[in-house]
Protein backbone atom coordinates (compact mmCIF):
# COMPACT_ATOMS: atom_id res chain seq x y z
CA UNK A 1 0.00 0.00 0.00
CA UNK A 2 2.86 2.65 0.45
CA UNK A 3 3.72 3.46 -2.34
CA UNK A 4 -0.33 4.56 -3.20
CA UNK A 5 -0.04 6.82 -0.14
CA UNK A 6 2.66 8.86 -0.84
CA UNK A 7 0.74 11.20 -2.78
CA UNK A 8 -1.70 11.75 -0.13
CA UNK A 9 0.76 13.25 2.42
CA UNK A 10 -0.85 16.76 2.96
CA UNK A 11 -4.23 15.54 2.89
CA UNK A 12 -2.76 13.12 5.72
CA UNK A 13 -1.87 15.75 7.71
CA UNK A 14 -5.13 17.73 7.43
CA UNK A 15 -6.73 14.72 8.95
CA UNK A 16 -4.44 14.25 11.26
CA UNK A 17 -4.39 17.95 12.79
CA UNK A 18 -8.55 17.92 12.28
CA UNK A 19 -8.74 13.99 14.59
CA UNK A 20 -6.76 15.76 17.03
CA UNK A 21 -8.56 18.71 17.26
CA UNK A 22 -11.65 16.01 17.22
CA UNK A 23 -10.65 14.28 19.91
CA UNK A 24 -9.00 17.14 22.39
CA UNK A 25 -12.42 19.32 22.18
CA UNK A 26 -14.09 15.78 23.32
CA UNK A 27 -11.91 15.21 25.92
CA UNK A 28 -11.60 18.78 26.76
CA UNK A 29 -15.66 18.36 26.90
CA UNK A 30 -15.28 14.86 29.31
CA UNK A 31 -12.48 17.64 31.69
CA UNK A 32 -15.49 20.56 31.89
CA UNK A 33 -17.93 18.50 34.05
CA UNK A 34 -15.33 18.67 36.65
CA UNK A 35 -15.44 22.68 36.97
CA UNK A 36 -19.36 22.66 36.18
CA UNK A 37 -19.95 20.34 38.60
CA UNK A 38 -17.70 22.06 41.61
CA UNK A 39 -17.51 25.61 39.98
CA UNK A 40 -21.44 26.11 38.94
CA UNK A 41 -23.24 23.86 40.90
CA UNK A 42 -21.29 23.22 44.43
CA UNK A 43 -19.58 26.66 44.78
CA UNK A 44 -22.26 28.57 42.18
CA UNK A 45 -19.76 30.78 41.02
CA UNK A 46 -21.52 33.18 38.65
CA UNK A 47 -18.84 33.73 35.88
CA UNK A 48 -18.42 30.15 35.50
CA UNK A 49 -22.20 30.04 34.28
CA UNK A 50 -21.11 32.40 31.54
CA UNK A 51 -17.89 31.12 30.69
CA UNK A 52 -18.55 27.54 30.74
CA UNK A 53 -21.88 27.02 28.76
CA UNK A 54 -19.80 28.95 25.81
CA UNK A 55 -16.52 27.02 25.90
CA UNK A 56 -19.43 24.19 25.15
CA UNK A 57 -20.58 25.39 22.08
CA UNK A 58 -17.67 26.52 21.22
CA UNK A 59 -15.66 23.04 21.95
CA UNK A 60 -18.77 21.41 20.17
CA UNK A 61 -18.05 23.25 17.03
CA UNK A 62 -14.38 22.51 17.03
CA UNK A 63 -15.33 18.65 17.14
CA UNK A 64 -17.90 18.93 14.41
CA UNK A 65 -15.43 20.73 12.04
CA UNK A 66 -12.56 18.38 13.08
CA UNK A 67 -14.48 14.95 12.35
CA UNK A 68 -15.81 16.52 9.24
CA UNK A 69 -13.09 17.95 7.44
CA UNK A 70 -10.58 14.29 8.42
CA UNK A 71 -13.91 12.18 7.49
CA UNK A 72 -14.13 14.17 3.98
CA UNK A 73 -9.87 14.40 3.58
CA UNK A 74 -9.26 10.35 3.90
CA UNK A 75 -12.68 9.39 2.13
CA UNK A 76 -10.79 11.13 -0.74
CA UNK A 77 -7.38 9.29 -0.10
CA UNK A 78 -9.55 6.16 0.37
CA UNK A 79 -11.61 6.58 -3.46
CA UNK A 80 -8.85 7.44 -4.67
CA UNK A 81 -6.37 4.82 -3.81
CA UNK A 82 -9.12 2.50 -4.51
CA UNK A 83 -9.20 3.69 -8.23
CA UNK A 84 -5.71 3.14 -8.77
CA UNK A 85 -5.42 -0.33 -7.48
CA UNK A 86 -8.42 -1.63 -9.18
CA UNK A 87 -6.87 0.32 -12.68
CA UNK A 88 -3.59 -1.05 -11.74
CA UNK A 89 -4.85 -4.63 -10.93
CA UNK A 90 -6.91 -5.31 -13.85
CA UNK A 91 -3.95 -3.83 -15.84
CA UNK A 92 -1.90 -6.41 -13.97
CA UNK A 93 -4.49 -9.33 -14.69
CA UNK A 94 -4.41 -8.53 -18.39
CA UNK A 95 -1.23 -9.54 -18.80
CA UNK A 96 -1.06 -13.01 -17.15
CA UNK A 97 -0.78 -15.96 -19.69
CA UNK A 98 -3.23 -17.34 -21.83
CA UNK A 99 -3.22 -20.35 -19.69
CA UNK A 100 -3.57 -18.73 -16.58
CA UNK A 101 -7.06 -17.65 -17.56
CA UNK A 102 -7.75 -21.14 -18.03
CA UNK A 103 -7.03 -22.39 -14.99
CA UNK A 104 -9.07 -19.36 -12.84
CA UNK A 105 -12.51 -18.85 -12.99
CA UNK A 106 -13.88 -15.69 -14.08
CA UNK A 107 -16.12 -15.65 -11.70
CA UNK A 108 -13.01 -15.53 -9.04
CA UNK A 109 -11.01 -12.74 -10.87
CA UNK A 110 -14.31 -10.35 -10.98
CA UNK A 111 -14.93 -10.67 -7.46
CA UNK A 112 -11.13 -9.91 -7.00
CA UNK A 113 -11.58 -6.94 -8.46
CA UNK A 114 -15.39 -5.73 -7.51
CA UNK A 115 -15.77 -7.19 -3.96
CA UNK A 116 -12.31 -7.21 -2.69
CA UNK A 117 -11.76 -3.80 -3.58
CA UNK A 118 -14.90 -2.83 -2.41
CA UNK A 119 -13.81 -4.09 1.18
CA UNK A 120 -11.26 -1.74 0.87
CA UNK A 121 -12.74 0.69 -0.39
CA UNK A 122 -14.46 0.58 2.48
CA UNK A 123 -11.58 0.34 5.20
CA UNK A 124 -9.44 2.73 3.91
CA UNK A 125 -12.44 5.57 3.71
CA UNK A 126 -14.09 4.69 5.99
CA UNK A 127 -12.32 2.63 8.62
CA UNK A 128 -9.36 4.17 8.79
CA UNK A 129 -10.86 7.51 9.40
CA UNK A 130 -13.11 6.37 12.20
CA UNK A 131 -10.43 4.10 13.69
CA UNK A 132 -7.79 6.51 13.67
CA UNK A 133 -10.24 9.44 15.30
CA UNK A 134 -11.55 6.88 17.96
CA UNK A 135 -8.36 6.26 18.74
CA UNK A 136 -7.43 9.55 19.82
CA UNK A 137 -10.71 10.28 22.08
CA UNK A 138 -9.69 6.93 23.31
CA UNK A 139 -6.39 8.73 24.26
CA UNK A 140 -7.67 11.69 25.30
CA UNK A 141 -10.87 10.60 27.30
CA UNK A 142 -8.09 8.15 29.31
CA UNK A 143 -5.78 10.93 29.38
CA UNK A 144 -8.74 13.16 31.70
CA UNK A 145 -9.63 10.29 33.42
CA UNK A 146 -6.17 9.45 34.39
CA UNK A 147 -5.90 13.59 35.01
CA UNK A 148 -8.93 13.69 37.29
CA UNK A 149 -8.26 10.15 39.73
CA UNK A 150 -4.89 7.88 38.85
CA UNK A 151 -6.21 5.50 41.57
CA UNK A 152 -9.38 4.83 39.92
CA UNK A 153 -7.91 4.91 36.39
CA UNK A 154 -6.08 2.12 37.61
CA UNK A 155 -8.99 0.38 38.52
CA UNK A 156 -11.28 1.14 35.35
CA UNK A 157 -8.45 1.00 33.26
CA UNK A 158 -7.17 -2.71 34.23
CA UNK A 159 -10.26 -4.96 33.32
CA UNK A 160 -10.34 -3.33 29.67
CA UNK A 161 -6.84 -4.87 28.12
CA UNK A 162 -8.80 -8.60 29.48
CA UNK A 163 -10.98 -8.28 26.74
CA UNK A 164 -8.60 -7.92 24.24
CA UNK A 165 -7.68 -11.97 24.81
CA UNK A 166 -11.05 -13.09 23.68
CA UNK A 167 -11.73 -11.06 21.39
CA UNK A 168 -8.66 -11.65 19.24
CA UNK A 169 -10.10 -15.20 19.12
CA UNK A 170 -12.91 -13.81 17.33
CA UNK A 171 -10.95 -12.21 15.52
CA UNK A 172 -9.39 -15.04 14.01
CA UNK A 173 -12.62 -16.60 13.41
CA UNK A 174 -14.09 -13.96 11.75
CA UNK A 175 -11.44 -13.78 8.86
CA UNK A 176 -11.00 -17.49 7.78
CA UNK A 177 -15.02 -17.40 7.67
CA UNK A 178 -14.47 -14.06 5.55
CA UNK A 179 -12.19 -16.17 3.18
CA UNK A 180 -14.43 -19.20 2.90
CA UNK A 181 -17.21 -16.55 2.18
CA UNK A 182 -15.66 -14.99 -0.29
CA UNK A 183 -14.97 -18.01 -1.71
CA UNK A 184 -18.57 -19.14 -2.09
CA UNK A 185 -19.25 -15.31 -3.78
CA UNK A 186 -17.01 -16.25 -6.47
CA UNK A 187 -18.89 -19.83 -7.03
CA UNK A 188 -21.72 -17.95 -7.12
CA UNK A 189 -20.64 -15.35 -9.76
CA UNK A 190 -18.68 -18.48 -11.90
CA UNK A 191 -22.05 -20.41 -11.47
CA UNK A 192 -24.21 -16.99 -12.93
CA UNK A 193 -21.78 -16.16 -15.50
CA UNK A 194 -21.69 -20.08 -16.87
CA UNK A 195 -25.64 -19.93 -16.86
CA UNK A 196 -25.97 -16.72 -18.68
CA UNK A 197 -23.35 -17.61 -21.23
CA UNK A 198 -24.83 -21.41 -22.04
CA UNK A 199 -28.74 -20.34 -22.06
CA UNK A 200 -29.02 -22.14 -25.11
CA UNK A 201 -28.10 -25.37 -23.99
CA UNK A 202 -30.24 -24.67 -20.81
CA UNK A 203 -33.08 -23.91 -22.44
CA UNK A 204 -32.41 -26.75 -25.39
CA UNK A 205 -32.30 -29.15 -22.43
CA UNK A 206 -35.12 -28.00 -20.20
CA UNK A 207 -32.45 -28.01 -17.28
CA UNK A 208 -33.73 -24.75 -15.70
CA UNK A 209 -34.62 -27.09 -12.31
CA UNK A 210 -31.08 -28.30 -12.68
CA UNK A 211 -29.79 -25.22 -13.01
CA UNK A 212 -31.56 -23.77 -10.26
CA UNK A 213 -30.83 -26.24 -7.59
CA UNK A 214 -26.99 -26.29 -7.86
CA UNK A 215 -27.35 -22.37 -7.56
CA UNK A 216 -29.56 -22.89 -4.55
CA UNK A 217 -27.14 -25.36 -2.87
CA UNK A 218 -24.56 -22.70 -3.48
CA UNK A 219 -26.79 -19.81 -2.17
CA UNK A 220 -27.54 -22.01 0.79
CA UNK A 221 -23.88 -22.67 1.83
CA UNK A 222 -23.18 -18.68 1.30
CA UNK A 223 -25.89 -18.09 4.05
CA UNK A 224 -24.79 -20.61 6.56
CA UNK A 225 -21.17 -19.17 6.50
CA UNK A 226 -22.05 -15.24 6.26
CA UNK A 227 -24.70 -16.19 9.23
CA UNK A 228 -21.65 -17.60 11.00
CA UNK A 229 -20.03 -14.81 10.43
CA UNK A 230 -22.59 -12.76 11.72
CA UNK A 231 -22.60 -14.78 14.81
CA UNK A 232 -19.03 -14.69 15.65
CA UNK A 233 -18.91 -10.91 15.11
CA UNK A 234 -22.43 -10.25 16.55
CA UNK A 235 -21.24 -11.91 19.98
CA UNK A 236 -18.35 -9.22 20.71
CA UNK A 237 -19.68 -6.18 20.96
CA UNK A 238 -22.01 -8.24 24.29
CA UNK A 239 -18.90 -9.41 25.27
CA UNK A 240 -17.13 -6.12 25.27
CA UNK A 241 -20.37 -4.35 27.01
CA UNK A 242 -20.26 -7.00 29.98
CA UNK A 243 -16.42 -6.34 30.72
CA UNK A 244 -17.77 -2.93 30.48
CA UNK A 245 -20.49 -3.23 33.27
CA UNK A 246 -18.21 -4.80 35.23
CA UNK A 247 -15.26 -1.62 35.41
CA UNK A 248 -18.15 0.42 35.58
CA UNK A 249 -19.59 -1.33 38.83
CA UNK A 250 -15.81 -1.20 40.46
CA UNK A 251 -15.01 2.43 39.70
CA UNK A 252 -19.07 3.59 41.24
CA UNK A 253 -17.91 1.82 44.43
CA UNK A 254 -14.18 2.81 44.96
CA UNK A 255 -15.30 6.76 43.54
CA UNK A 256 -18.09 6.66 46.35
CA UNK A 257 -15.54 5.64 49.23
CA UNK A 258 -12.89 7.94 48.16
CA UNK A 259 -15.64 10.64 47.84
CA UNK A 260 -17.24 9.39 51.40
CA UNK A 261 -13.35 9.66 52.47
CA UNK A 262 -13.04 13.14 51.33
CA UNK A 263 -9.67 11.89 49.21
CA UNK A 264 -12.17 13.47 45.71
CA UNK A 265 -14.31 15.74 45.08
CA UNK A 266 -17.68 15.09 43.31
CA UNK A 267 -16.58 17.00 40.13
CA UNK A 268 -13.49 15.16 39.93
CA UNK A 269 -15.22 11.76 40.64
CA UNK A 270 -18.29 13.38 37.63
CA UNK A 271 -15.71 14.04 35.49
CA UNK A 272 -13.93 10.78 35.84
CA UNK A 273 -17.02 8.86 35.47
CA UNK A 274 -18.10 10.81 32.49
CA UNK A 275 -14.45 9.81 30.60
CA UNK A 276 -14.96 6.47 31.28
CA UNK A 277 -18.12 5.94 30.52
CA UNK A 278 -17.13 7.60 27.18
CA UNK A 279 -14.37 5.46 26.70
CA UNK A 280 -16.75 2.53 25.94
CA UNK A 281 -18.09 4.64 22.96
CA UNK A 282 -14.89 4.77 20.65
CA UNK A 283 -13.93 1.60 22.07
CA UNK A 284 -17.03 0.32 20.93
CA UNK A 285 -16.53 1.54 17.72
CA UNK A 286 -13.02 0.54 17.12
CA UNK A 287 -14.11 -3.13 17.96
CA UNK A 288 -16.93 -2.80 15.57
CA UNK A 289 -14.52 -2.04 12.76
CA UNK A 290 -11.53 -3.80 13.80
CA UNK A 291 -13.17 -7.29 11.91
CA UNK A 292 -14.31 -5.45 8.69
CA UNK A 293 -10.81 -3.97 8.97
CA UNK A 294 -9.67 -7.59 9.29
CA UNK A 295 -11.46 -8.49 6.39
CA UNK A 296 -10.31 -5.96 4.45
CA UNK A 297 -7.05 -7.05 5.32
CA UNK A 298 -7.65 -10.78 4.02
CA UNK A 299 -8.90 -8.74 0.65
CA UNK A 300 -6.08 -6.72 0.16
CA UNK A 301 -3.22 -10.01 1.00
CA UNK A 302 -5.51 -11.35 -2.10
CA UNK A 303 -5.12 -8.84 -4.27
CA UNK A 304 -1.53 -8.23 -3.38
CA UNK A 305 -1.13 -11.79 -3.65
CA UNK A 306 -2.45 -11.48 -7.63
CA UNK A 307 0.04 -8.46 -7.95
CA UNK A 308 2.89 -9.81 -7.09
CA UNK A 309 1.89 -12.65 -9.70
CA UNK A 310 4.29 -12.10 -12.60
CA UNK A 311 3.49 -14.04 -16.08
CA UNK A 312 5.80 -16.54 -17.15
CA UNK A 313 5.88 -15.65 -20.62
CA UNK A 314 7.91 -12.99 -21.05
CA UNK A 315 8.30 -10.47 -23.69
CA UNK A 316 11.93 -10.21 -25.30
CA UNK A 317 13.16 -7.06 -26.62
CA UNK A 318 13.58 -8.08 -30.30
CA UNK A 319 11.91 -5.97 -32.44
CA UNK A 320 11.61 -7.28 -36.20
CA UNK A 321 11.27 -4.34 -38.69
CA UNK A 322 10.95 -6.44 -41.89
CA UNK A 323 7.90 -9.14 -42.65
CA UNK A 324 8.57 -12.35 -41.10
CA UNK A 325 8.95 -14.80 -43.76
CA UNK A 326 9.46 -17.99 -41.56
CA UNK A 327 8.97 -19.95 -38.90
CA UNK A 328 10.40 -23.16 -37.93
CA UNK A 329 9.04 -25.77 -35.31
CA UNK A 330 12.37 -27.63 -33.97
CA UNK A 331 11.01 -30.87 -31.81
CA UNK A 332 8.08 -28.53 -30.29
CA UNK A 333 6.51 -30.18 -27.22
CA UNK A 334 3.97 -28.81 -25.02
CA UNK A 335 2.30 -30.08 -21.88
CA UNK A 336 -0.79 -28.60 -20.27
CA UNK A 337 0.03 -30.11 -16.74
CA UNK A 338 -0.20 -34.03 -17.17
CA UNK A 339 -1.20 -33.46 -20.84
CA UNK A 340 0.94 -33.78 -23.69
CA UNK A 341 -0.56 -31.79 -26.43
CA UNK A 342 2.52 -31.82 -28.66
CA UNK A 343 5.30 -34.52 -28.36
CA UNK A 344 8.06 -33.68 -30.94
CA UNK A 345 6.56 -31.46 -33.84
CA UNK A 346 9.21 -30.03 -36.14
CA UNK A 347 7.65 -28.31 -39.34
CA UNK A 348 8.69 -24.82 -41.34
CA UNK A 349 6.54 -22.52 -42.57
CA UNK A 350 7.43 -20.21 -45.03
CA UNK A 351 5.98 -16.72 -46.33
CA UNK A 352 4.13 -17.14 -49.64
CA UNK A 353 3.10 -20.65 -48.91
CA UNK A 354 0.20 -22.34 -47.47
CA UNK A 355 0.37 -25.02 -44.76
CA UNK A 356 -2.50 -26.91 -43.38
CA UNK A 357 -2.52 -29.15 -40.47
CA UNK A 358 -5.21 -31.79 -41.05
CA UNK A 359 -6.05 -34.30 -38.08
CA UNK A 360 -8.58 -35.91 -35.64
CA UNK A 361 -10.06 -33.63 -33.15
CA UNK A 362 -7.64 -33.69 -29.61
CA UNK A 363 -4.49 -34.20 -32.48
CA UNK A 364 -2.83 -30.91 -30.51
CA UNK A 365 -3.91 -28.53 -34.20
CA UNK A 366 -5.11 -25.71 -31.90
CA UNK A 367 -1.74 -26.26 -29.95
CA UNK A 368 0.53 -25.99 -32.35
CA UNK A 369 -1.58 -22.71 -33.61
CA UNK A 370 -1.71 -21.29 -29.99
CA UNK A 371 2.40 -21.42 -29.68
CA UNK A 372 2.81 -18.67 -33.04
CA UNK A 373 1.25 -16.06 -30.91
CA UNK A 374 2.85 -17.07 -27.48
CA UNK A 375 -0.61 -17.78 -25.99
CA UNK A 376 1.33 -20.52 -24.49
CA UNK A 377 5.57 -21.13 -24.55
CA UNK A 378 7.25 -24.68 -25.69
CA UNK A 379 7.75 -26.84 -22.92
CA UNK A 380 10.61 -27.96 -24.68
CA UNK A 381 11.97 -27.87 -28.62
CA UNK A 382 12.27 -24.93 -30.05
CA UNK A 383 10.04 -22.71 -32.06
CA UNK A 384 12.23 -20.01 -34.38
CA UNK A 385 10.82 -16.66 -35.98
CA UNK A 386 13.72 -15.85 -38.78
CA UNK A 387 15.83 -18.16 -36.91
CA UNK A 388 15.84 -16.32 -33.34
CA UNK A 389 14.15 -17.90 -30.48
CA UNK A 390 10.83 -16.54 -30.35
CA UNK A 391 11.24 -15.86 -26.65
CA UNK A 392 14.17 -13.18 -28.03
CA UNK A 393 11.18 -11.19 -29.80
CA UNK A 394 9.19 -8.03 -27.98
CA UNK A 395 5.82 -9.72 -27.51
CA UNK A 396 3.48 -6.66 -28.45
CA UNK A 397 5.73 -6.28 -31.67
CA UNK A 398 5.10 -10.43 -32.59
CA UNK A 399 1.69 -10.56 -32.20
CA UNK A 400 0.16 -7.25 -33.93
CA UNK A 401 2.08 -9.27 -37.16
CA UNK A 402 -0.42 -12.18 -36.14
CA UNK A 403 -3.75 -12.62 -37.64
CA UNK A 404 -5.70 -15.15 -36.00
CA UNK A 405 -9.09 -16.84 -36.42
CA UNK A 406 -9.19 -19.00 -33.09
CA UNK A 407 -11.49 -21.91 -33.04
CA UNK A 408 -13.43 -20.21 -30.85
CA UNK A 409 -15.35 -16.84 -32.40
CA UNK A 410 -15.07 -13.74 -30.73
CA UNK A 411 -18.08 -10.99 -31.38
CA UNK A 412 -17.82 -8.28 -28.89
CA UNK A 413 -21.14 -6.04 -28.48
CA UNK A 414 -20.04 -3.15 -30.11
CA UNK A 415 -19.91 -2.61 -34.02
CA UNK A 416 -19.11 -4.27 -37.03
CA UNK A 417 -16.58 -1.39 -37.34
CA UNK A 418 -15.05 -1.72 -33.71
CA UNK A 419 -15.26 -5.71 -34.12
CA UNK A 420 -13.21 -6.36 -36.94
CA UNK A 421 -10.75 -3.72 -36.65
CA UNK A 422 -10.61 -4.33 -33.51
CA UNK A 423 -7.35 -2.85 -31.38
CA UNK A 424 -6.45 -0.73 -33.92
CA UNK A 425 -7.26 2.18 -35.76
CA UNK A 426 -10.13 2.26 -37.33
CA UNK A 427 -10.52 2.97 -41.17
CA UNK A 428 -13.96 2.38 -42.86
CA UNK A 429 -12.53 1.59 -46.18
CA UNK A 430 -10.32 -0.79 -44.84
CA UNK A 431 -12.90 -2.56 -42.43
CA UNK A 432 -15.09 -2.46 -45.84
CA UNK A 433 -12.39 -4.41 -47.66
CA UNK A 434 -11.79 -6.82 -45.35
CA UNK A 435 -15.39 -7.84 -44.94
CA UNK A 436 -15.57 -8.11 -48.44
CA UNK A 437 -12.51 -10.24 -48.69
CA UNK A 438 -13.94 -12.53 -45.92
CA UNK A 439 -17.17 -12.89 -48.13
CA UNK A 440 -18.87 -11.11 -44.83
CA UNK A 441 -19.86 -7.97 -46.58
CA UNK A 442 -23.26 -8.76 -48.15
CA UNK A 443 -25.12 -10.16 -44.91
CA UNK A 444 -22.85 -6.98 -43.05
CA UNK A 445 -24.31 -4.52 -45.51
CA UNK A 446 -27.53 -5.83 -45.47
CA UNK A 447 -27.58 -4.89 -41.53
CA UNK A 448 -29.94 -2.21 -40.71
CA UNK A 449 -26.63 0.29 -39.86
CA UNK A 450 -24.07 -1.68 -42.04
CA UNK A 451 -20.78 -1.80 -40.74
CA UNK A 452 -22.13 0.81 -37.52
CA UNK A 453 -24.59 -1.92 -36.81
CA UNK A 454 -24.01 -2.69 -32.95
CA UNK A 455 -23.47 -6.46 -32.59
CA UNK A 456 -25.10 -8.34 -29.44
CA UNK A 457 -22.76 -10.02 -27.13
CA UNK A 458 -20.81 -13.01 -28.39
CA UNK A 459 -22.59 -12.17 -31.49
CA UNK A 460 -26.00 -14.34 -30.91
CA UNK A 461 -27.74 -12.27 -33.35
CA UNK A 462 -25.37 -14.15 -36.00
CA UNK A 463 -24.97 -17.58 -37.19
CA UNK A 464 -22.18 -19.69 -36.61
CA UNK A 465 -21.21 -18.86 -40.22
CA UNK A 466 -21.60 -15.17 -40.25
CA UNK A 467 -19.82 -15.49 -37.01
CA UNK A 468 -16.48 -16.52 -38.51
CA UNK A 469 -16.47 -14.76 -41.66
CA UNK A 470 -16.39 -11.27 -39.33
CA UNK A 471 -13.47 -13.29 -37.62
CA UNK A 472 -11.53 -13.70 -41.00
CA UNK A 473 -12.27 -10.61 -41.96
CA UNK A 474 -11.26 -9.09 -38.20
CA UNK A 475 -7.82 -11.34 -38.76
CA UNK A 476 -7.12 -9.42 -42.46
CA UNK A 477 -7.90 -6.37 -41.33
CA UNK A 478 -4.50 -6.70 -39.28
CA UNK A 479 -2.58 -7.27 -42.71
CA UNK A 480 -0.79 -10.12 -40.97
CA UNK A 481 2.79 -11.23 -42.03
CA UNK A 482 1.59 -14.73 -40.64
CA UNK A 483 -2.50 -15.43 -40.83
CA UNK A 484 -3.58 -18.71 -39.05
CA UNK A 485 -7.10 -19.83 -39.53
CA UNK A 486 -8.13 -22.61 -37.10
CA UNK A 487 -10.96 -24.49 -38.05
CA UNK A 488 -12.43 -21.25 -39.60
CA UNK A 489 -14.27 -22.40 -41.91
CA UNK A 490 -16.17 -25.46 -40.54
CA UNK A 491 -19.55 -23.63 -40.33
CA UNK A 492 -19.33 -21.94 -43.91
CA UNK A 493 -21.84 -22.97 -46.72
CA UNK A 494 -20.39 -23.40 -50.09
CA UNK A 495 -20.92 -20.04 -51.32
CA UNK A 496 -18.42 -18.50 -48.34
CA UNK A 497 -16.15 -20.89 -48.33
CA UNK A 498 -15.23 -19.95 -51.84
CA UNK A 499 -14.96 -16.62 -51.01
CA UNK A 500 -12.33 -17.02 -48.60
CA UNK A 501 -10.57 -20.19 -50.65
CA UNK A 502 -10.65 -16.77 -53.11
CA UNK A 503 -9.20 -14.51 -50.38
CA UNK A 504 -6.52 -17.08 -48.71
CA UNK A 505 -5.42 -17.23 -52.77
CA UNK A 506 -4.88 -13.45 -53.02
CA UNK A 507 -3.29 -13.23 -49.56
CA UNK A 508 -0.85 -16.35 -49.34
CA UNK A 509 1.81 -14.88 -51.62
CA UNK A 510 2.44 -12.18 -49.08
CA UNK A 511 1.94 -14.53 -46.15
CA UNK A 512 2.63 -16.89 -43.96
CA UNK A 513 -0.36 -18.87 -43.61
CA UNK A 514 -1.68 -21.76 -41.51
CA UNK A 515 -5.00 -22.97 -42.03
CA UNK A 516 -6.70 -25.96 -40.24
CA UNK A 517 -9.25 -27.37 -41.69
CA UNK A 518 -11.45 -30.16 -42.00
CA UNK A 519 -12.51 -29.65 -45.19
CA UNK A 520 -10.80 -30.97 -48.30
CA UNK A 521 -11.80 -27.59 -50.41
CA UNK A 522 -9.45 -25.65 -48.28
CA UNK A 523 -6.91 -28.15 -47.46
CA UNK A 524 -6.43 -28.49 -51.45
CA UNK A 525 -5.18 -25.30 -52.04
CA UNK A 526 -1.85 -25.88 -49.46
CA UNK A 527 1.23 -26.20 -50.40
CA UNK A 528 2.00 -28.50 -47.81
CA UNK A 529 -0.65 -30.41 -45.44
CA UNK A 530 0.82 -32.32 -42.12
CA UNK A 531 -1.31 -34.99 -40.36
CA UNK A 532 -1.19 -34.24 -36.51
CA UNK A 533 -2.27 -37.33 -34.68
CA UNK A 534 -1.82 -37.61 -30.74
CA UNK A 535 0.62 -34.43 -31.18
CA UNK A 536 3.37 -35.89 -33.49
CA UNK A 537 2.98 -35.31 -37.52
CA UNK A 538 2.24 -38.74 -38.98
CA UNK A 539 2.65 -37.95 -41.98
CA UNK A 540 3.33 -35.26 -45.21
CA UNK A 541 3.15 -33.97 -48.58
CA UNK A 542 0.96 -32.04 -50.66
CA UNK A 543 -2.77 -33.53 -51.01
CA UNK A 544 -2.02 -35.62 -53.89
CA UNK A 545 1.21 -37.69 -52.77
CA UNK A 546 -1.20 -38.16 -49.17
CA UNK A 547 -3.69 -39.80 -50.89
CA UNK A 548 -1.20 -41.78 -52.58
CA UNK A 549 1.34 -42.66 -49.75
CA UNK A 550 -1.10 -42.03 -46.43
CA UNK A 551 -3.47 -44.58 -45.24
CA UNK A 552 -4.05 -42.08 -42.45
CA UNK A 553 -5.13 -39.18 -44.84
CA UNK A 554 -7.78 -41.68 -46.78
CA UNK A 555 -9.36 -42.39 -43.54
CA UNK A 556 -9.55 -39.09 -42.94
CA UNK A 557 -10.34 -37.66 -46.41
CA UNK A 558 -13.19 -40.46 -46.07
CA UNK A 559 -14.21 -39.37 -42.49
CA UNK A 560 -14.46 -35.65 -42.61
CA UNK A 561 -13.92 -34.29 -45.59
CA UNK A 562 -16.67 -34.23 -47.95
CA UNK A 563 -17.21 -32.67 -50.79
N1 LIG B 1 -5.94 -25.41 -21.98
C1 LIG B 1 -5.80 -26.74 -21.94
N2 LIG B 1 -5.56 -27.34 -20.77
C2 LIG B 1 -5.40 -28.68 -20.71
N3 LIG B 1 -5.46 -29.50 -21.74
C3 LIG B 1 -5.71 -28.97 -22.94
C4 LIG B 1 -5.89 -27.56 -23.11
N4 LIG B 1 -6.11 -27.31 -24.42
C5 LIG B 1 -6.06 -28.51 -25.04
N5 LIG B 1 -5.83 -29.51 -24.17
C6 LIG B 1 -5.65 -30.94 -24.48
O1 LIG B 1 -4.60 -31.03 -25.39
C7 LIG B 1 -4.87 -31.94 -26.41
C8 LIG B 1 -4.81 -31.26 -27.77
O2 LIG B 1 -5.86 -30.33 -27.86
P1 LIG B 1 -6.06 -29.36 -29.10
O3 LIG B 1 -4.75 -28.73 -29.40
O4 LIG B 1 -7.19 -28.47 -28.83
O5 LIG B 1 -6.42 -30.37 -30.27
P2 LIG B 1 -7.17 -30.12 -31.64
O6 LIG B 1 -7.17 -28.67 -31.91
O7 LIG B 1 -6.36 -30.90 -32.61
O8 LIG B 1 -8.53 -30.67 -31.48
C9 LIG B 1 -6.22 -32.53 -26.10
O9 LIG B 1 -6.00 -33.74 -25.42
C10 LIG B 1 -6.85 -31.52 -25.18
O10 LIG B 1 -7.69 -32.17 -24.28
MG1 LIG C 1 -8.67 -27.43 -32.17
Amino acid sequence: MGPYLRGYIPRFARATLASVLYAGAQAYLAYLIKPIMDGIFIAQDRAELIRLPVLIVGLYFVQSVGRYVQTVDLAFVGEDVVRKVRDRLLGHVLGFDYGFFGSRRGGELISRITNDIARIRAAVSQHVSIVFRESLSLIGYISVAVYQSPRLAFYGLVVVPLAAVPLSFFAKRVKKLSHRSQEKDSDITSRLSEIFNNMELIKAHNSEDFELSRFQKDNLEFRRINMKGVRVREIASPFMEFVGSIAVATVIWFGGLQIIDGKLTPGQFASFAAALFLIYTPLKRISKIYNQMLEAVAASERIWDMLDRRPEIRSGDLVLQAPIRQLEFVDAHLNYGEVQALRGVSLELKRGEMTAIVGDSGGGKSSLAALIPRLYDLSSGQLLVEGRDIRELELGSLRRRIGMVTQRVYVFRDTVTTNVAYGLEVDRKAVEDSLRRAGAWEFVSAMPEGIDTVLEEFGSNLSGGQRQRLAIARALYRRPDILILDEATSALDNVSEAAIRKALEDITPECITLVIAHRLSTVELADKIHILKEGKIVAQGTMQELLETSAEYRRLAEGILPE
